[in-house]
């Protein structure tokens, strides 16, 4: 694992926004894998910069983490509306190649499977962006995730549900449930960059770094693989 440590959220906004368009400079067709969240506003927002002075993400091909279960794509807490917010609308990827679970899917066993075969057909990840939930979750799989889960629905922790509350308008409103990729489809990816600021992730942050490698704490997985990146700022490192 790589670690950098920075001053704040602005400096690993910056961080990972220049690994992301290193990664299209190297690569114009890369595969990303996205997060939403708080973690990766601040590099959205360089990306669109760096767009303007002319980062092309016209063949950039897009798999997003996660989708709540029950929300459709116009319903503003939706994971396809942050993303059309905060990127999609302000870059040049085409919409036939960015993909995010579809939440009201009839199926949304089949569309799990649907998912993990897209990205096995665009050719795998090529950069994967993390965040890490406060009780170390990556993606929405939660403490207790088998490491060879698929992308699959998932029921969201009582703290994730707490933790996501601040984006709806009381905690009742936070969906229950998430298509989530899963372990296996995110251990997959080439290279991944794992990002995490303020103090409420320093526990999850060591445990994921120094921690017995186990279920219980889903982002040890990460120690398992070869070309990981965890930029976090000084007070999510402060545990380390
Ligand atoms: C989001 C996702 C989650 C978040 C995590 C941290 O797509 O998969 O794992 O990355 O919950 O969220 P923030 O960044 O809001 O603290």
């Amino acid at each position: 694992m790589n670690i950098v440590v920075v001053n704040n959220y602005d400096s690993m906004s910056e961080e990972v926004a220049k690994m992301v368009s290193a990664q299209i400079k190297c690569k114009p067709n890369s595969v990303l894998g996205l997060a939403t969240g708080s973690s990766p506003l601040g590099v959205y927002r360089l990306l669109e910069e760096y767009h303007r002075s002319g980062v092309d993400f016209s063949q950039v091909v897009t798999f997003n983490l996660d989708e709540y279960v029950g929300l459709a794509a116009d319903h503003p807490q939706s994971y396809r509306y942050y993303m059309e917010e905060n990127l999609f609308s302000k870059v040049n990827v085409k919409r036939e190649n960015s993909h995010i679970p579809n939440g009201t899917a009839k199926d949304v066993h089949e569309e799990c499977r649907r998912y993990d075969e897209l990205i096995r057909h665009a050719g795998g990840i090529d950069l994967q962006l993390l965040g890490i939930g406060t009780n170390a979750h990556i993606g929405f799989n939660e403490p207790g995730t088998p490491f060879g889960s698929t992308t699959q629905v998932v029921s969201l922790a009582e703290s994730t549900i707490r933790d996501n509350a601040r984006f709806f308008a009381s905690p009742d409103e936070v969906p229950t449930q998430a298509i989530s990729m899963g372990i296996k489809s995110i251990m997959h990816a080439k290279n991944i960059v794992l990002m995490a600021n303020g103090g409420s992730k320093a526990e999850a942050i060591y445990a994921a770094v120094h921690g017995p490698v186990t279920p219980e704490v889903p982002a040890s997985v990460l120690q398992l693989h070869p070309s990981v990146t965890i930029v976090v700022d000084q007070a999510a490192a402060s545990k380390l």
